[in-house]
C-alpha cells in the first residue's frame, strides 16, 4: 500500500544547516521511495500567525522553495506546493472549526505559553493572543486531513497538533461519515536517527540561538560560520577527544564512515582546530556546493519558481477539489438541483440501479465498466490478467473507503493503492465531469 507523508514549512526564515539534515535531507530521501506518495508545502497562511512582514515573508517564500528544489526535490513525483494556492484548505479549515471543541484548543501548548506569560506579567490572559494564534491547530488539521496523510513527520514540538487534527478528523467523521472514514486519521513520526546539529556554540543550532551556520551562503561565508565554531583551548600537536567537539559532530553528520574514522584519528593525533575546521569546511562544500549553484539560479529566476509552485497547487487541487466537494455533501452544503431528484426517489433509486458489468477482453484479460442508474458509463477498469483480480477491485470500490479521484482534463481516474484501477470517459466540460464524480460516489455509497 501507498503511504501518504505529509508535512509543512513555516515560512518566516531562511534555512540553515541544522533545517537540512534535520528536516529537507530526510524528507527528500523519503520521498524518493516508491511506495511514498509525499505532499510537502509551503506553510505560508501559518507564517502569517507569527509575522507581520510582508517583504520577510515574500523572500521566506521564495527561499525555502528555492532550497527544496536546489537539495533535489522532484516534483514529478512528490507534490510540493503553496499552502495559500489551495483555497480549499482554508474552506476546510471552516468546517474542521465549526466542530472543533473550544476546549480542546485551549490545552494547545502555543496558545497555553503565551497565557502563562501574561498572567506571569500580571496582563489579561489573552494580551497579544490573536485568532490565528488561537486556532492554528485548526488550520494544521485542515493541511493534514485535506490529503488524508498517514503519515506526518515534524519536530517534537508539533506533536500536539498532530493529535489535534486526529482528534478532529475523528470528530468529524463520527458525525457525518455515516459511518465511513471520511478522513484518515493521521500519524505523526519523529525520525529519531536524523542529526540534530549542534550550533557553533554547541547548543542546537537555531535561529533563536543566533548560531546557525548558513546552508546556501557564499563559500566565503560558509567559512567565515565555521571559523567562529567555538572548541577547548588544545594547542596544535596536542590529541583532542572527538566525543567532546561539537565541530566532529557536525562532521559526522556529513561524513562517510570511512571519512569520519580518518578524521578521528587525525583529532586523536593532534591534528590543529584550524585545520580540522578545513576539513569541515571541504566536507560541506562537497556536499553543498553543486546544490550551492542551483539555488542561486532559482532565485533568479523567481518566474520559474511561481510556475513550478503553481503546477504543484494545480496537482495537489486535483485531489483538494473533488474531496472537498464530497466533504461539502457530507455536512449538507448541496445543491439543491439534487435534493429535488432526491425528493423524487432520484437518490434512493440510483443507488440500487448503479451496477458493474465484467467482462472479458479478447487477449484474455480482464475489466469491468461501472454504469450509473441511467445505464450511462461512470467508469471502464484497466486490464486484470484475473478475474479475482478485477473482482477485488470492484469489491475495494463498494467498501466504504474514502475514494481516491484525480481528475484530469475533464475525465477522472479512481487510483487504489497508487495506480490508477479505472478511468472514467472524457466529458464534456468540467461540470459534467464533477456531477458524473457525485453519481459515482452515490453508485459507491454504502447502502443501508
Ligand atoms: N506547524 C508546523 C511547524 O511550525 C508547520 C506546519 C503547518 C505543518 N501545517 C503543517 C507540519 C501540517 C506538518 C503538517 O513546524
Amino acid at each position: 500500500m501507498t503511504t501518504r507523508i505529509l508535512t509543512g514549512i513555516t515560512t518566516t526564515g531562511t534555512p540553515h544547516l541544522g533545517n537540512y539534515a534535520g528536516a529537507i535531507r530526510p524528507a527528500i530521501v523519503a520521498s524518493r521511495a516508491s511506495d511514498v506518495d509525499s505532499f510537502y508545502f509551503l506553510a505560508d497562511y501559518h507564517a502569517l500567525i507569527k509575522c507581520d512582514d510582508p517583504a520577510r515573508i515574500q523572500r521566506s517564500r521564495l527561499e525555502i522553495a528555492a532550497t527544496w528544489l536546489a537539495c533535489g526535490l522532484d516534483t514529478d513525483k512528490a507534490t510540493f506546493y503553496r499552502q495559500s494556492d489551495i483555497p480549499e484548505i482554508p474552506e476546510l479549515t471552516w468546517l474542521l472549526t465549526c466542530v472543533s471543541a473550544k476546549g480542546l484548543l485551549n490545552r494547545a501548548h502555543a496558545y497555553k505559553a503565551s497565557v502563562d506569560k501574561n498572567v506571569e506579567a500580571g496582563e489579561d490572559p489573552d494580551a497579544g493572543v490573536t485568532m490565528g494564534l488561537y486556532s492554528y491547530p485548526v488550520l494544521m488539521a485542515a493541511d493534514i486531513l485535506m490529503f488524508n496523510a498517514h503519515k506526518v513527520p515534524v519536530g517534537r514540538d508539533q506533536i500536539q497538533h498532530v493529535e489535534m487534527a486526529r482528534d478532529i478528523g475523528q470528530r468529524f467523521n463520527h458525525l457525518f461519515g455515516a459511518g465511513r472514514e471520511l478522513f484518515t486519521l493521521p500519524e505523526a513520526v519523529i525520525e529519531e536517527d536524523v542529526a540534530t546539529l549542534p550550533g557553533l556554540d554547541g547548543r542546537k543550532m537555531s535561529k533563536s540561538y543566533d548560531n546557525t551556520i548558513p546552508l546556501f551562503g557564499s563559500a566565503k561565508q560558509l567559512k567565515d560560520a565555521i571559523a567562529r565554531i567555538v572548541t577547548d583551548s588544545r594547542a596544535p600537536g596536542e590529541p583532542k577527544d572527538p566525543d567532546s567537539a561539537h565541530l566532529f559532530t557536525l562532521y559526522q553528520a556529513f561524513a562517510t564512515p570511512e571519512q569520519l574514522a580518518a578524521f578521528r584519528a587525525e583529532l586523536l593525533d593532534g591534528l590543529a582546530w584550524g585545520e580540522a575546521k578545513q576539513r569541515l569546511f571541504q566536507l560541506l562544500d562537497n556536499e553543498l556546493g553543486e546544490a550551492r549553484e542551483r539555488y542561486h539560479a532559482l532565485i533568479e529566476r523567481p518566474a520559474d519558481l511561481e510556475d513550478i509552485l503553481l503546477a504543484g497547487a494545480a496537482k495537489a487541487r486535483k485531489t483538494a477539489t473533488p474531496f472537498l466537494n464530497e466533504l461539502r455533501e457530507a455536512v449538507g452544503l448541496r445543491s439543491f438541483r439534487r435534493a429535488v431528484q432526491g425528493n423524487e426517489g432520484g437518490k434512493k433509486k440510483a443507488t440500487k440501479s448503479a451496477r458493474f458489468v465484467s467482462f472479458r477482453e479478447d487477449d484474455g484479460s480482464f475489466r469491468f465498466r461501472l454504469l450509473d442508474a441511467a445505464g450511462e458509463q461512470l467508469l471502464l477498469s484497466s486490464a486484470f490478467a484475473d478475474g479475482k483480480a478485477a473482482g477485488q477491485v470492484t469489491k475495494r470500490l463498494q467498501a466504504g473507503e474514502t475514494l481516491d479521484i484525480r481528475v484530469d482534463d475533464n475525465a477522472f481516474a479512481v487510483w487504489l493503492d497508487g495506480a490508477a484501477v479505472a478511468q472514467s470517459p472524457a466529458f464534456a466540460d468540467l461540470q459534467a465531469c464533477e456531477q458524473a464524480i457525485e453519481r459515482l460516489r452515490e453508485a459507491l455509497a454504502p447502502q443501508d
